[in-house]
């Protein structure tokens, strides 16, 4: 099975309440192994490139002005098959919506603030991977 590294960011709610470890203990748990690891404070601008898919959908400054609120933890997560894995882990992007012991389920506030943020596809993880970090500051010696 092909292992993949996907882009992984608990967002400023999980953060506030004080979910990084439980969030990270899961992935842990689960199989996947955090291969790089940042806080930040995400500038306007860098929250607006990394979400400019969404740019004409009516959310879009909400969720700009909430990832921009708090520190994000960002990371990447590596795996057999991490892309799906981190989704199926996720649960669905509406808490609403989202399986019971899903992280969305556990930490999520609400549809914006759903705790955790992952790539939805190996095209998408890599350019959200590289939009956060250097090559050289991904490990790759599991
Ligand atoms: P995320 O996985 O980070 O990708 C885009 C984010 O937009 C999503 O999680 C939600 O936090 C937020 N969002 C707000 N409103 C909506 C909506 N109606 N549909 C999808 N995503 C939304």
């Amino acid at each position: 099975m092909k292992v993949e590294q996907t882009l992984s960011i608990i967002k400023p709610n999980a953060v506030s309440d004080n979910n990084i470890g439980n969030i990270i203990a899961r992935f842990e748990q689960e199989g996947l192994r955090v291969a790089a690891l940042k806080m930040v404070n995400l500038s306007k601008e860098k929250a607006e490139g990394f979400y400019i898919e969404h740019r004409e959908r009516p959310f879009f400054g909400s969720l700009v002005s909430f990832m921009t609120s708090g520190p994000v933890m960002l990371m990447v997560l590596e795996g057999e098959r991490a892309v799906d894995r981190n989704r199926e882990i996720m649960g669905a992007t509406n808490p609403a919506d989202a399986e019971e012991g899903t992280l969305r389920k556990l930490y999520a506030k609400s549809l914006e603030a759903n705790a955790v943020h992952g790539s939805d596809s190996l095209t998408s993880a890599d350019r959200e991977v590289s939009y956060f970090f250097e090559k050289s500051d991904v490990t790759d010696r599991f």
